[in-house]
């Protein structure tokens, strides 16, 4: 008997992954189903244990199928779906995790997984499933910080935006999401400067920052201040943990907008948001699968990236680090990610 679709359950908040027979999905309105070649892990994939599980998505139905990174050729395409064809190679962000869509037919982790065309991005030809994979998650989280009007509301990326004189802080420049944050502030004009270990300052810059600084380092927040003399900050983008106590202090102090985007956010993080605010400083929690909401998952999956992609203004980063096939591989590739990566994306073909 073949089977027609396979996926990595999880059948309970307690449970182990198993692999096992799933529905063959079908498209919805706006929707594709893509055939998938690869996907990647993430932190939210690796949380594990009933308690830290049903704290980051309480929503979550199960069995359900985890997964929010994609790259694959699309097979079946919904109603209303002009911008994607069958045959199409492309790169999407999957939202069966979300709460908005609770559902194990939109999860990463199979065969035959639904996208929304909308945060689909088409690949250019050269441009492999195993190096694409690694954007969806990152790309998303770090446009919601950016350019989300509840967020640091900045101007989205274009294909010729010109120069603007603000700059925008990245701190955790060598994360997934913030890799794709320089690139993306970037794209939309705005200078960059960041912070991560200083074996990753090449690729940080190579990316698209002006300056690097080493966020272990006892005076960053002063030799940020120094940097920053005579620029408007635009925002700050807090990726990493401690990210945002330092952010708040070189914020409260530059001169700008003193908005603190926090992508590291903790119980801590509402009685920071009231501390900071007497200081001029307004702190928000991001959550990255909000732009498959709204206006800006479009605008940065479907108008920006795949030109930019096209044109090598973008790239994906970090790079990918290909770990296994199967479905089977992804539980021992999400212990590694629990253990700590630097400037690496893992990545499963599948
Ligand atoms: N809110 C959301 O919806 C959302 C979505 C996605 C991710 N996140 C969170 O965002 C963070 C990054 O996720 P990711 O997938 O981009 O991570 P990742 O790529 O797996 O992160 C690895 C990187 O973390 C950096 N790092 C470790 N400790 C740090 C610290 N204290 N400060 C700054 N950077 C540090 C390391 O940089 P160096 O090697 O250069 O030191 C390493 O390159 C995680 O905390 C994740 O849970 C949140």
């Amino acid at each position: 008997m073949s089977v027609e679709n396979e996926a990595l359950w999880l059948d309970s908040p307690r449970a182990t992954f198993r692999v096992g027979p799933a529905p063959r999905p079908r498209p919805g309105p706006g929707e594709v189903v893509v055939r998938v070649a690869a996907v990647a892990l993430n932190p939210v994939d690796a949380v594990s244990g009933f308690a830290r599980r049903r704290f980051v998505y309480p929503w979550l139905s199960y069995p359900a199928v985890l997964g929010t990174d994609v790259a694959g050729e699309v097979v079946d395409v919904g109603d209303g779906v002009t911008s994607l064809a069958a045959g199409d190679r492309v790169v999407g962000f999957a939202t069966g995790q979300e709460r908005f869509r609770d559902s194990a037919a939109h999860g990463a982790f199979q065969r035959f997984t639904t996208l929304a065309a909308e945060v689909t991005t088409l690949l250019p030809a050269d441009l492999g499933f195993t190096d694409a994979v690694v954007l969806p998650l990152g790309v998303s989280t770090a446009a919601a910080g950016l350019f989300q009007p509840d967020q640091l509301g900045l101007a989205l990326p274009t294909a010729g935006a010109e120069k603007r004189g603000e700059t925008v802080l990245v701190w955790g420049a060598s994360t997934s999401v913030g890799s794709n944050a320089v690139q993306l502030a970037r794209g939309a004009g705005y200078r960059v400067v960041a912070t991560a270990s200083p074996h990753n300052h090449d690729l940080v810059r190579s990316l698209g920052a002006a300056e690097v600084f080493d966020y272990r380092e006892r005076t960053v927040v002063q030799d940020l201040l120094r940097s920053l003399q005579g620029r408007t900050l635009a925002g700050t983008l807090a990726i990493g943990a401690g990210s945002l106590s330092r952010t708040v202090a070189v914020a409260r102090r530059a001169d700008g907008t003193g908005r603190v985007a926090s992508a590291y956010p903790t119980p801590a993080t509402a009685a920071r948001r009231l501390a900071a605010r007497p200081l001029g400083v307004h702190v928000s929690a991001i959550w990255g699968g909000t732009p498959a909401q709204n206006s800006v998952g479009p605008a940065v999956f479907s108008r920006f990236l795949p030109a930019a992609l096209t044109d090598g203004r973008y790239r994906p980063a970090p790079p990918a680090e290909v770990i296994g096939h199967g479905l089977a591989a992804v539980p021992a590739g999400l212990e590694r990610l629990r253990a700590g990566v630097s400037a690496r994306k893992l990545v499963v073909t599948v």
